[in-house]
């Protein structure tokens, strides 16, 4: 187990916030705050926003992300973007798989698989998400869940390719609920993530992929989860909206 093979990486979600002047403010607040960063510091900002945040970071450490992307290059998908668009706009990132695109937009495995092999191709970096409800807490099958996204959300991704992704650990319980999950929960899912990956792929592989946590993550309470083996950074929801929140997580991490 080595935690330093693996890149650190502190994304923020920015889920549906901010128009285009206030993302502007945020932006040029956070670029001085984190430009020392030990970590890969990321914004996945709404698709209004991207353009202004590819040009805002141009020349600094910050990469930006999107929310989503669809599986077809082109064709009659009203509403949607795809991976080819992302990439022609400078996008490096695009979380795919959020809990709230399962729950309230019907994503599956299924399209959650053809997302990610999708934005693969065209070159984007997959943030993929996974994370049980509260229920299946409870009931005990926390890992069943688990090792079933991991299994249908990368069905027919490559080694190689997986190494260009990030795996997200979001129970959905601790999203936006101001309840975190405790380190030692967080770690034990993310080195499960890890175990799933070295029997799907191989030890060296699943050693090398970046694992974050995401769920109420704050400046309070990111060092200790930050500190844990096989927790490799966070997906940060909340607290990625107000630029010194943000960058006191991006110091946890480069600490940790
Ligand atoms: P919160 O940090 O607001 O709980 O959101 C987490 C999340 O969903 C990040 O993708």
């Amino acid at each position: 187990m080595n935690k330093s093979v693996r890149k650190a990486v502190i994304a923020g979600n920015w889920k549906m916030n901010k128009t285009r002047p206030e993302a502007k403010e945020l932006i040029s607040s956070l670029v001085p705050l984190v430009k020392d960063a030990g970590c890969e510091v990321v914004i996945c900002v709404p698709f209004t926003n991207l353009e202004t945040a590819v040009a805002l970071t141009e020349g600094t450490n910050i990469k930006v992300g999107a929310q989503n992307c669809h599986f077809e290059k082109s064709g009659a998908f009203t509403g949607e973007v795809s991976a080819d668009m992302l990439m022609e706009l400078g996008v490096e990132y695009v979380v795919l798989g959020h809990s709230e695109r399962r729950q309230y937009f019907g994503e599956t495995d299924e399209t959650v698989n053809k997302r990610t092999r999708a934005a693969l191709s065209a070159g984007l970096k997959p943030i993929v998400c996974v994370g049980e409800l509260l229920w299946e807490r409870e009931c005990g099958i926390t890992e069943e869940v688990i090792a079933r996204q991991i299994k249908l959300d990368f069905f027919g991704i490559s080694k190689d390719e997986l190494l260009s992704c990030i795996i997200a650990y979001e129970p959905v319980w601790a999203i936006g609920t101001g309840k975190t999950a405790t380190a030692e929960q967080a770690e034990e899912v993310c080195a499960f993530i890890r175990a799933t990956l070295a029997k799907l792929y191989d030890s060296e592989t699943a050693e090398a992929v970046t694992v974050q946590y995401g769920g109420s993550m704050n400046a309070a309470n990111a060092a200790e989860l930050l500190s844990k083996p096989d927790v490799d950074g966070g997906l940060i929801g909340g607290a990625s909206l107000k630029a010194n929140d943000f960058s006191v997580i991006v110091g946890a991490a480069t600490n940790g």
